[in-house]
């Protein structure tokens, strides 16, 4: 990364509707974070998170798992590697990727690949962590920004947000609260790694 004389550049890598992506789009739009997504990455052809890159005119592409529902093999980690550095990228933003991250990915972005995950971690990591949080009758929720190891949502904690988990809340709406807390959080952890990694 060069330093405070570019812009930095975000790869964000997702598989599912992308608001997490949107607000991060919207808070460089609002010069809130200044960055640039410079291309949208996903293992899934048909998500709409690629849909709103290319109305951005940012560049969507499909990331090929070789046919495998939800390994992500090597080949196809270090061709995601070796894409992301074309594009230049200096940090790799996860939200909502559906795939563990491994060494061909990690290795070529050490400390640059962060994730959202919607619990307090280490409390509820995995998937669907807003509907375990409301079968396990806790008081609170919320989301969680780390950065990626090789565990199941086990990197190093950014930041959390706070939710309250109300009596009677389903999965969908304590979701739908903890969301609300992604859209503010996220941008505001990636300006500051990013600010960090420029220093
Ligand atoms: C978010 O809740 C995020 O925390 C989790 O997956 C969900 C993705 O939502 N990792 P979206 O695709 O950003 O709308």
């Amino acid at each position: 990364m060069a330093g405070m004389s570019r812009i930095p550049r975000l790869g964000v890598l997702g598989s599912g509707s992308g608001s997490n992506c949107q607000s991060i789009y919207e808070a460089i739009q609002s010069g809130e974070l200044k960055a640039q997504i410079v291309v949208v990455m996903s293992d899934i052809p048909d998500a709409y998170i690629l849909d709103r890159a290319r109305s951005w005119g940012v560049p969507a592409e499909v990331i090929d798992c070789h046919g495998y529902k939800s390994k992500f093999p090597d080949e196809a980690q270090a061709a995601v590697a070796a894409r992301l550095k074309e594009y230049d990228v200096d940090l790799v933003c996860l939200a909502g990727f559906m795939r563990l991250v491994k060494a061909p990915l990690l290795q070529a972005f050490p400390k640059r690949i962060v994730n959202i995950h919607p619990s307090l971690l280490p409390n509820f990591p995995g998937l669907h962590a807003w509907e375990q949080a409301v079968n396990a009758g806790a008081a609170e929720s919320g989301c969680t920004v780390h950065y990626v190891d090789d565990g199941m949502d086990t990197g190093p904690i950014l930041g959390q947000a706070k939710v309250p988990v109300l009596p009677d809340d389903t999965a969908a709406t304590l979701h739908a609260r903890i969301q609300v807390e992604e859209h503010k959080r996220y941008p505001a952890m990636i300006d500051k790694v990013l600010r960090e990694l420029s220093v």
